[in-house]
């Protein structure tokens, strides 16, 4: 007796297959037709509830694969998913990153529900300092512009000027009146910070506090220098969340959607990214023809995700899976966030 095939099962296995094919950048985790048979029921269960519950949901690039192409209405950076946030208009936001992004998704979009598959889903640099601690590095400099890395609690922000993201950083840091800039929270990459601005001739004082990025952080110029040994014509990109030496030995620096873009549009034969993994994954995927060598980490927070867990928020929602602001927490906190959108450039 012939198996009995479900045809949207089927037709949806051979849509992930189809996405996840060539994605092969964490260990121990390939896809092949039967192992998108299994997930098709869970990625065709949630995209009735999205629809059912008017969601969207908001991806990074980081998480896992079969989020992005089984159930991800928008996929990019932090400054790409804000701007969704604050444009969807959907009632319910699913954000499957960490919590400081699905934080900046409900400062934008107040009147949607907005929830996180995990909320233990932190960020080393965000959690690396408190409303509190801001306060009194403040009074420290008091004519300080205070710019916040948008890495960082609605608390943090709540206390800072203007907010950016590693793609329009340089750019807004450049276009502020003040000489004095205190930056929170990343320390390497207000260092990168002072270097490009240093370079186009713009004169600042970064004062930084202390935060790194666990994944980045871990980068060093020796792995550049034993790569570009081994893949002559390497191109090496990396996050300015990279230490000072990786960023001066890499060939590209940008964020993790400037990262594609490099890649996409560069023709070399080998791409080393200083990103963590999920960004080799996208690319593995949608530009399957580019050969990246291996080097990249994994975020364990991102890696949080899941898509059991996206449906569980989507589905009835537990109550830490919710994000909640007090009104004058949001309202100070938007602030900073609408500056940057002020500054920014246009593109
Ligand atoms: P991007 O905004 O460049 O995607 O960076 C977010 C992040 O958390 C990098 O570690
Ligand atoms: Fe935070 Fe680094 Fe993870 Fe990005 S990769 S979410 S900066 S810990």
């Amino acid at each position: 007796m012939s198996a009995v095939v479900d045809e949207p099962v089927e037709a949806e296995a051979e849509r992930l297959l189809r996405a996840l094919l060539h994605v092969d950048c964490e260990p121990g985790r390939t896809w092949d037709l039967g192992g998108c048979r299994r997930l098709a029921p869970l990625t065709l269960e949630i995209n009735t509830l999205k629809r059912e519950r008017g969601a969207v949901i908001l991806a990074h690039s980081y998480v896992e694969p079969e989020i992005i192409y089984g159930v991800a209405d928008f996929v990019g950076d932090s400054y790409y998913l804000s701007r969704q946030a604050r444009r969807t208009g959907a009632r319910m936001i699913v954000f499957a990153g960490v919590v400081f992004m699905a934080e900046t998704a409900k400062l934008l979009a107040p009147d949607a529900t907005v929830v996180v598959p995990d909320r233990g889903a932190g960020c080393s640099l965000a959690d690396s300092i408190t409303g509190e601690q801001l306060r009194r590095l403040k009074a420290l400099y008091p004519d300080a512009t205070v710019v916040c890395y948008i890495n960082s609690t609605a608390e943090v922000k709540s206390e800072s000027d203007v907010c950016v993201t590693s793609g329009n950083v340089h750019d807004i840091i450049a276009r502020l009146p003040a000489r004095r800039i205190l930056f929170v929270p990343d320390r390497l990459m207000a260092e990168n910070v002072r270097r490009e601005l240093q370079r186009r001739g713009v004169d600042k004082e970064i004062i930084a506090s202390d935060g790194t990025c666990l994944v980045h952080d871990a980068f060093t110029p020796e792995q550049i220098a034993a790569a570009r040994a081994q893949f002559p014509g390497l191109r090496v990109v990396a996050h300015p969340e990279c230490p000072p030496e990786v960023a001066a030995a890499a060939d590209f620096l940008g964020s993790t959607g400037a990262m594609m873009r490099y890649v996409r549009g560069t023709d070399a034969p080998y791409f080393l990214l200083l990103t963590e993994c999920g960004l080799v994954g996208r690319l593995q995927s949608e530009a399957p023809d580019k050969h990246l060598v291996g080097g990249c980490r994994l975020c364990p927070y991102m890696k949080l995700n899941g898509l059991e867990k996206v449906r569980d928020a989507l589905r009835a929602p537990r109550p830490d899976q919710v994000i909640t602001l007090a009104d004058d927490l949001r309202h100070r906190a938007v602030r900073p966030i609408e500056r940057m959108f002020e500054l920014a450039p246009a593109d």
